[in-house]
C-alpha cells in the first residue's frame, strides 16, 4: 500500500494503478462503516483509493474541526488489511486550498434543506472538496455511504450535473449491535448518552413497521419518530423529515420512494441516522 501526502506524489502513483479505480473519500478516524465501502470498492475493482482529509470547508468555525479525532497510523494499518492499493492523506494546511482559493460548488436547493437549515455552508464545503478529489484521484467508481444520505444525494446530483465520467454506488449503514448507526463523533459519547442514542435507530424501525403496515401518511411518520425520541431525556431533537429523494421536498403522503431522516443533539453531540421506504429500497 502506497501513501501519498501530496497532490503531486498522488499523481505520480496514481498513473501506475490498474483501471478501473475504485474510490473511498473519508475524513478517517476510521471504523467498520468506512471499511464496509472499501470491500464495496475492492470487489468491483482491481485497484482501490482512498481519502483522509479532514476538510476544513464543510466544518463552520462553531463546529468541532479542532477537536475532530484523528489516527492516521491506526488509519493506515485498518486500510492495509483490506489490502488498499494507495492512499492519498494529504498533509492538513494550504495543500488543497491555496492562498487565494475563490472557487466553490454550491448545490442551492438540495444543499439548503435537512442538515442545510442548520448547517448553511456545509455542502457547499462537501462538494467542492468531492470534486476537487474526483478531479486528483480520477476514480471509475466512487462508493459512498447511506449514512449521509443527503451528502450522497448533493454527490449524485453534482456527478450528472457536472459530467463526472464516475460511477456512484451507496453502500448501506453499519451499526453497532444495539442499533446506533456507526460515526467517527460516536466517540463523543458518554455510555449514558450512548444509550440513548439507540434511540434514533429504534424510532426508524418503528416507522418501518408502521409504513408496512399501512401508514403512508407522512406526518403520522414523523410523529411517531418524535414520540419515540421525546422517551429519552438526553435526546434533543432537532429536524424529522419523510421527504422525497429527488428533491428532498417533504411529504405528505408516500407514494412512491421516501428518505425519513432525523437529527438530533445529545449533550454536544450531534447525530443523523436515516431509513429508505418502502424498507430496503435504495435511495438513489
Ligand atoms: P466521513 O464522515 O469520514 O465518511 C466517509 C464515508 O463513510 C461517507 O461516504 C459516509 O457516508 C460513510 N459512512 C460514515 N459512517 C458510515 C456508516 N455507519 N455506515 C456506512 N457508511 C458510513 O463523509 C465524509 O467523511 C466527508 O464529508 C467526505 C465525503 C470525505 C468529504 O470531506
Amino acid at each position: 500500500m502506497n501513501v501519498a501526502r501530496t497532490i503531486d506524489a498522488f499523481r505520480e502513483l496514481r498513473s501506475g494503478l490498474p483501471e478501473p479505480v475504485g474510490f473511498v473519500p473519508t475524513m478517517g478516524f476510521l471504523h467498520d462503516g468506512h471499511l464496509s465501502l472499501v470491500r464495496i470498492a475492492r470487489e468491483r475493482c482491481p485497484s482501490v483509493v482512498t481519502s483522509i482529509y479532514v476538510n476544513p470547508s464543510q466544518f463552520a468555525p462553531t463546529e468541532d474541526l479542532a477537536d475532530y479525532p484523528r489516527d492516521l497510523n491506526r488509519d493506515l494499518a485498518l486500510l492495509e488489511e483490506e489490502n488498499v492499493d494507495l492512499v492519498f492523506a494529504p498533509e492538513e494546511g494550504v495543500g488543497l486550498y491555496p492562498a487565494g482559493f475563490d472557487t466553490w460548488i454550491e448545490l442551492p436547493t438540495i444543499a439548503s434543506r435537512l442538515e442545510g437549515v442548520s448547517r448553511p455552508t456545509h455542502f457547499r464545503g462537501v462538494a467542492t472538496i468531492v470534486t476537487k478529489l474526483f478531479h486528483i484521484v480520477e476514480p471509475d467508481v466512487a462508493v459512498f455511504g447511506q449514512k449521509d444520505a443527503q451528502q450522497a444525494l448533493v454527490v449524485h446530483r453534482l456527478v450528472r450535473d457536472l459530467d463526472f465520467d464516475i460511477e456512484l454506488v451507496l453502500g448501506p449503514i453499519a451499526r453497532e449491535p444495539g442499533g446506533l448507526a456507526m460515526s467517527s463523533r460516536n466517540i463523543y459519547l458518554s455510555p449514558n448518552e450512548r444509550e440513548a442514542a439507540t434511540a434514533l435507530y429504534r424510532s426508524l424501525q418503528r416507522v418501518e413497521r408502521l409504513y408496512t403496515a399501512g401508514e403512508h401518511k407522512a406526518e403520522n411518520l414523523r410523529h411517531a419518530i418524535r414520540e419515540v425520541l421525546a422517551a429519552e431525556p438526553l435526546v434533543q431533537q432537532e429536524y424529522v423529515s419523510v421527504a422525497s429523494p429527488a428533491d428532498l421536498s417533504e411529504l405528505e403522503t408516500i407514494e412512491g420512494r421516501a428518505l425519513v431522516s432525523l437529527s438530533v443533539r445529545i449533550g454536544k453531540t450531534r447525530l443523523i441516522d436515516n431509513t429508505v421506504l418502502p424498507p430496503g429500497e435504495p435511495l438513489l
